[in-house]
């Protein structure tokens, strides 16, 4: 169990593209996979992304449980995805708020493909083929974008949207991605 501390936004690092995974099962990429769990579960996240943590490579962890500080949260299957690809089916763009753990206390709305297909594998080189709608296409389009070297507040359209969580949300912030 190992929490590791998570980049900030201005840290290089987060602007990176990441390198692809060549060999799966390894030791080092399951160490790697355990981390971002525990780091994602102890900062209570719906997902993370490698470079978040300094590692420069193509794998993101997400997944929402039922919550109870969340009634309205919808539930993500836990998920650990390596090297991804993702194929919008709809040119339709939903806004909704995103939070990040590599920019804390902030909030914004941010333009999602409303439903799209991902491919990928897990940690062993299991195959996964999604299509998904809804919060599910969002967390996974915020995670892979860490991928990209691109931070949600890169797609912000209004940055009247923009702010502080806990003057946008005094009650009840949504979670971070
Ligand atoms: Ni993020």
């Amino acid at each position: 169990m190992a929490i590791k501390p998570v980049l900030r936004m201005g840290d290089p690092r987060l602007l990176e593209v990441a390198r692809t995974v060549k060999e799966f099962s390894t030791p080092e990429l399951n160490a790697l996979i355990r981390d971002m769990h525990d780091t994602m579960e102890a900062q209570e996240g719906a997902g993370l992304a490698a470079p978040q943590i300094g590692v420069d490579l193509q794998v993101v962890i997400f997944g929402v449980k039922r919550n109870p500080r969340y009634p309205d949260a919808e539930e993500v299957p836990y998920t650990v995805l390596v090297n991804p690809e993702l194929q919008p089916l709809t040119q339709e763009m939903e806004q909704d708020w995103e939070g990040c753990l590599s920019v804390p206390g902030m909030r914004g709305m941010v333009p999602r493909f409303a439903r799209l297909r991902y491919q990928g594998s897990d940690q062993y080189g299991r195959f996964i083929d999604r299509t998904v709608g809804g919060f599910h296409a969002r967390v996974v389009q915020h995670e892979c974008d860490h991928l990209q070297g691109i931070l949600y507040p890169m797609r912000i359209t209004d940055f009247r949207t923009f702010g502080f969580t806990d003057v946008l949300f005094p009650d009840q912030a949504p979670m971070d991605e």
